[in-house]
């Protein structure tokens, strides 16, 4: 069947804005009807058979894959490895036993995370396949393969596929974190409550589409510009640029805000915007002391942040883009939307092939 833009201009821009259903769909499979505990595939997982966790993946997958490093690390207290699948495949990496080996694709034929997920057949305790694809090579060479319920994607900048694949890896680190008894039932349910939330405050961002739109036109004119995050928003920040790159071809780089003045601080300039995306957690301070630094050598931030990190802060940010203020663990997934908007609008504003960009594929599926 022909997918139809649906009214928009471009698939992308169709895509970014079904996030709130698709995620919803994610959602409702994979929580029981009273919404108050998580339901997996058969054979289920259980998390107490692990001692650690691998995730390999290429693009925006492996930042998907680096973004739940965080959530199984704090929420569950599980370590991970991450690594993209053209390192992993040949660097000959040990796998103990108790390893439990996730891979994460949105086709599920990408040529290097296959030969990553094969490396580990028969060393891995167990290998799943996160994808929008449950016909593909990997979700079938896998123990189990967990959708995403993302729908077709046809922008060949991955949008809607990451969110979804964020919240299905969100949903697995809040049950290792209850196998592993380190949330009481009462916590999982405040956490599965708070997930519930996750379509109406994709909602309110996507609200902000014409004053990102805004911003954009002002981006457009760069020809590099850095993206800033700290914990959790780190890997979105390296996604933020991704995006960028891809359909605008300006130059972007993604960092974590700590390391600013370990190199990338030497390119502060007026020409070279920096974004920081920085909802108001326990780090900001942090963060805001870093975009200090940067606004003391003339470099123009554009802050995104919710209600409160605007107030705090302070003046001297260049421009601004509110999101609603949502729980810790969701950030990056509700942040992913705004950073999608702004590569969009940028490159509309540039007349870049949105949904085709030069040199890239959908899917690489030849090494
Ligand atoms: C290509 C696409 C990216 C995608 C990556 C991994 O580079 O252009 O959008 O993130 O492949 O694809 P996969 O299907 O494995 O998620």
């Amino acid at each position: 069947t022909r997918i139809e833009k649906a009214g928009h201009k471009h698939y992308m821009s169709k895509e970014i804005f079904e996030q709130p259903t698709v995620i919803s769909e994610a959602l409702n499979y994979y929580m029981s009807a009273d919404g108050a505990s998580l339901i997996l595939p058969e054979p289920g997982i259980d998390f107490t058979k692990y001692d650690r966790i691998v995730m390999v993946a290429c693009g925006t997958a492996f930042y998907a894959c680096f973004t739940a490093k965080y959530w199984f690390e704090q929420i569950a207290k599980v370590p991970v490895e991450v690594d993209i699948a053209s390192e992993f495949r040949y660097r000959e990496a040990p796998i103990s036993p108790r390893t439990l080996a996730i891979y994460v694709s949105q086709s599920g034929e990408t040529a290097d995370t296959l030969a990553a997920l094969r490396y580990t057949a028969g060393k891995a305790e167990t290998i799943i396949t996160v994808t929008n694809s449950s016909e593909s090579s990997m979700a079938r060479e896998s123990d189990m393969s967990l959708p995403i319920l993302a729908g077709v994607e046809v922008g060949v900048a991955s949008t809607k596929a990451f969110s979804c694949q964020l919240t299905v890896l969100l949903m697995l680190a809040l049950k290792a974190a209850q196998d592993r008894g380190v949330l009481s039932e009462d916590e999982i349910k405040t956490q599965l409550s708070a997930l519930r939330s996750l379509p109406g405050l994709l909602n309110l961002a996507l609200d902000q589409s014409s004053a990102i739109s805004d911003v954009s036109a002002l981006l457009a004119e760069s020809s590099d510009v850095l993206f800033l995050g700290r914990g959790a928003m780190y890997p979105l920040a390296l996604e933020g640029a991704l995006k960028l790159k891809e359909i605008s071809y300006i130059h972007a780089e993604g960092y974590a805000s700590g390391e600013l003045k370990h190199g990338p601080i030497a390119l502060v300039d007026q020409n070279t915007p920096i974004i920081v995306l920085a909802p108001r957690d326990k780090l900001f301070e942090k963060t805001v002391s870093n975009m200090q630094e940067v606004m003391a050598r003339g470099g123009k931030v554009l802050l995104i942040s919710d209600e409160q990190g605007l107030k705090e802060a302070g003046d001297g940010v260049w421009q601004t883009i509110q999101m609603p203020t949502v729980p810790d663990a969701l950030a990056p997934i509700l942040y992913a939307v705004p950073a999608q908007l702004l590569a969009y609008h940028t490159a509309v504003a540039k007349g870049t092939d949105v949904d085709q960009p030069r040199n890239l594929a959908k899917s690489v599926t030849v090494e």
